[in-house]
């Protein structure tokens, strides 16, 4: 494919998978994390799920925009959940222009790192950004970027182990009306 061209706008196949740090990030969020955003779920290219065998969920443009305007391009992990369903999953996202693919606008594009039956376009995603792994890079071929990839899921598994990182989970992003009606239990009329 030549959209494999190179790019002198990121940092192209520097430091293979197996030589980057197992794990990122302080031992609990600073500033300016956690970053909370929310956005409804889009359709994207299509390519995640099928081409990759990584499906993403692509957060409608106007999260990107707003939120996520001064955050810089590159690859982040994090928390995720499905609106309205408790359930909280760790996460990978890419937000920038995928230079393998050549995009032309700004994408925020979140792997929750879960199998899920179906697709949840239309739903809202709920997203707790917590950390920098790495910029975007071109690649030479699909699987150097899926390697990558892969390489991100173990980073986030690792480094959102962490106690610290995991108290987010129960952030107020994440309560849903069950935990409303479990913790209101406890008022009195
Ligand atoms: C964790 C993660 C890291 C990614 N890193 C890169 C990258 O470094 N370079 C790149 O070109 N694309 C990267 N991608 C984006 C993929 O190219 C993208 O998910 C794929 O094109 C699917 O896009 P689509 O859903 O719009 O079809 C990454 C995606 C994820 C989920």
């Amino acid at each position: 494919m030549s959209s494999a061209a190179t790019s002198n706008e990121t940092s192209s196949a520097d430091t293979p998978a197996q030589q980057r740090p197992p794990i990122v990030g302080p031992p609990s969020p600073q500033p300016p994390y956690p970053i909370l955003v929310s956005g409804s779920v889009v359709k994207g290219f299509g390519r995640g799920g099928k081409q990759l065998g990584i499906p993403t969920a692509n957060l409608a443009e106007d999260a990107v925009e707003r939120t996520l305007r001064d955050l810089p391009v590159g690859v982040y992990l994090g928390w995720a959940q499905i609106s309205g369903q408790r359930a909280v999953w760790p996460m990978v996202m890419s937000l920038g222009w995928n230079p393998y693919f050549q995009n032309e606008r700004r994408s925020g594009e979140v792997h929750v790192i879960h199998t899920f039956d179906e697709d949840f376009y239309g739903r809202t995603l709920n997203v707790a950004i917590l950390a920098y792994i790495r910029p975007e890079r071109n690649y030479e071929s699909l699987e150097a970027l899926v390697e990558d990839i892969r390489c991100d899921i173990e980073v986030a598994h690792r480094s959102l182990a962490r106690e610290a990182y995991q108290k987010v989970k129960q952030c107020d992003l994440f309560k849903t009306d069950d935990d409303a009606t479990s913790s209101g239990s406890t008022t009195t009329g």
